[in-house]
């Protein structure tokens, strides 16, 4: 599914003396390594400040806590990512409101978010928490839209969406504040858990600053209950060193996207969709997108049993995501149900995502698409 030791193995000097640095300066816990990171990172988003933490889970609750997000706000998310989109917002004290998915993209519908505006609730809505899954932009000329007739707040939930841009703007510089995370499976990586705020906004970074540290503006003098989130110093060392990579292996990445569309449809299995019948269903990118490929994910019907034949035979593919999020145990208590979000649970039961990363071949590619035809003749 994933090799990063392709990645690692010619960086292999070149980190080996950043983590050294780092143990001369013994600065381990922010500090100019962190720093140094923070300021190429914001200058490559176009970005005017980026604040390192320990986490994506804790960026997304440190953005919505400097933006001053209360008990009591509503925020509206999708049903249809990783648990921390939800979690996060619980943790910030807020309460989650769902909206469905769009079909083609899996991203958050801005037509079901303004149903949910328009509904009981939505006086209470103060942000909308799209996430841009899988590397794609989600529909921001919608939400802007969205955020300005209702006057809310924006916080894009970029996790997977390194380099992504919308209408040329980069994910991260496109709404109110926007949290990333560096887990060693994303496109930008770091060696151990590590996230970063992004936002135009001095007042929020500067929040984000005081939050991560306990509240603390001065040492030991605390102005609000924040938490430690803070990144440590060789994370910021080693993505300072990938950030310089990172474009060339998000090209690689849409590269490889294009083998597989090439070959998808070579072998002719490719389908229309948004659903699939009797063969695949391609992922696609939105015009006016710049798509990072964090994920390639087609949809299927008998998915379960073409991921079992893949299993079979050593080729490796992930559910992302097997449970919708309102229907996860941890999240009953939110009172939604089968059947709450139709698309988000379709999708669910149909989505596969196969290899991808940019060091992927393509004889390797051929062997997974001639399998998934094997499967389906
Ligand atoms: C969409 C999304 N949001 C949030 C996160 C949380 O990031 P982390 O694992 O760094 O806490 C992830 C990563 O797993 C993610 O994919």
């Amino acid at each position: 599914m994933l090799d990063l030791k392709r990645q690692y193995r010619p960086l292999h000097q070149e980190l080996l003396q950043a983590i050294g640095h780092v143990l001369e300066a013994q600065q381990f816990i922010l500090g100019e390594p962190v720093a140094a990171f923070e300021q190429a990172a914001a200058a490559q988003l176009g970005v005017a400040h980026a604040v390192g933490c320990s986490s994506g889970t804790d960026a997304l609750w440190l953005a919505l806590a400097a933006a001053g997000i209360r008990p009591g706000d509503a925020i509206i998310t999708t049903p249809f990512s990783f648990f921390a989109s939800v979690s996060a917002i619980l943790r910030a004290g807020a309460t989650p409101l769902l909206a469905d998915i769009e079909p083609a993209t899996f991203n958050l519908d801005p037509v079901q978010v303004k149903a949910v505006l328009d509904g009981p609730h939505g006086a209470e809505v103060k942000a909308v928490l799209p996430v841009h899954l899988f590397g794609q932009c989600a529909d921001w000329t919608a939400f802007w839209h969205l955020g300005k007739t209702y006057g809310l707040k924006l916080i894009e939930d970029a996790a997977q969406a390194w380099g992504a841009e919308w209408q040329g703007v980069k994910a991260g510089a496109l709404g109110d504040a926007a949290a990333f995370s560096f887990y060693p499976t994303k496109n930008l990586s770091a060696a151990g858990d590590a996230g970063m705020v992004t936002t135009n906004s001095d007042e929020l970074a500067e929040r984000a600053r005081m939050l991560r540290q306990h509240g603390m503006r001065r040492r030991y003098y605390h102005d609000e209950v924040g938490w430690n989130t803070r990144m440590d110093g060789f994370q910021g060392a080693i993505l300072q060193i990938k950030l310089k990579y990172i474009d060339g292996w998000n090209h690689a990445r849409r590269a490889v996207a294009r083998r597989y569309h090439a070959l998808f449809h070579a072998a002719g299995l490719a389908e229309a969709g948004p659903y699939p019948a009797h063969g695949v269903v391609l992922p696609h990118e939105v015009s006016g997108t710049h798509h990072v490929w964090h994920q390639y994910v087609i949809r299927t019907a008998r998915r379960d049993a073409l991921r079992q034949f893949l299993a079979e035979r050593k080729i490796g593919s992930e559910i992302y995501y097997p449970v919708p999020l309102h229907l996860q145990q941890a999240l009953l208590s939110l009172g939604y149900s089968e059947g709450s979000f139709p698309e988000a649970e379709r999708a669910a039961r149909e989505v596969l995502a196969l290899p991808i990363f940019p060091e992927l071949r393509e004889d390797e590619q051929q062997t997974v698409v001639s399998a998934i035809a094997e499967f389906l003749s």
